[in-house]
């Protein structure tokens, strides 16, 4: 079996529903040509996507309310306290999404920059929200290749006593083997994107991928 049908079928590894929506948008962010305006609009568009499906995993408990009918209506409500960690900096791009649905919301950051020769992840910074062990959280990266930088910033997160099964990792692009060794480090971890890539290049760039996306969000090309 591929590396890319293991990743597909994996039960940690959620990916979008495919869409004629989400594939118009992921073509435009993609494409080259894309002038930098558009891409930051569409990616948040996918953005906004990633983080309302990331909720979806998120535990409820069973709450009744009253209707303006008068009548009582068995719904639920989400359990437990949620905060955001952004991968910096890349990851600071999906901070706006997280707080467009959760009205402040608490949004720790990880400086991690992978060596540009290497690929090789290393950590230089992490402000967390001082409670983040009793919360989940949505740990915020668009491009998962390797998954370095990701598993570094999980470790981060792990020494600051967050349970493992309450981390869930959103990012736009992966690419297969990165995504399956980042689930098989942390049997508890879940992981959801938008979509599953074919692999990586020598440089451990996705493709076809969409280049640098820190580079092309912020326009430092
Ligand atoms: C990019 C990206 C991820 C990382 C993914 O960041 O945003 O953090 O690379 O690669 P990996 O899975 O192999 O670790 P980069 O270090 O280039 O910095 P940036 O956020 O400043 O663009
Ligand atoms: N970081 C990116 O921005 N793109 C890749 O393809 C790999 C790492």
């Amino acid at each position: 079996m591929s590396l890319s049908t293991q990743a597909i079928g994996h039960a940690r590894l959620h990916q979008l529903v495919q869409t004629h929506q989400l594939k118009a948008l992921m073509t435009i962010i993609r494409d080259q040509n894309t002038p930098r305006g558009d891409f930051v609009f569409y990616s948040d568009r996918v953005i906004r996507l990633l983080v309302e499906e990331g909720l979806n995993y998120l535990p409820v408990v069973s709450k009744e309310v009253i209707t303006p009918m008068g009548v009582p209506f068995q719904g639920v409500a989400f359990e437990g306290r949620i905060c955001g960690v952004s991968i910096m900096r890349a990851g600071e791009s999906m901070e706006q999404g997280l707080r467009d649905v959760c009205t402040s919301v608490r949004i720790g950051k990880v400086l991690i920059q992978r060596d540009e020769r290497t690929a090789q992840p290393k950590l230089y910074y992490s402000k967390l929200p001082k409670d983040i062990a009793d919360r989940w959280v949505l740990l915020l990266d668009p491009m998962l290749a390797t998954g370095g930088s990701a598993m570094k910033c999980i470790e981060v997160l792990l020494e600051a006593g967050v349970k493992e099964e309450r981390i869930l990792f959103i990012n736009l692009i992966c690419s297969p083997e990165g995504a399956l060794a980042m689930l098989e480090q942390f049997p508890k971890l879940q992981i959801i994107t938008a979509e599953i890539d074919e692999g990586m290049d020598e440089q451990k760039f996705i493709l076809p991928g969409l280049g640098d996306f820190g580079d092309r969000y912020f326009g430092t090309e």
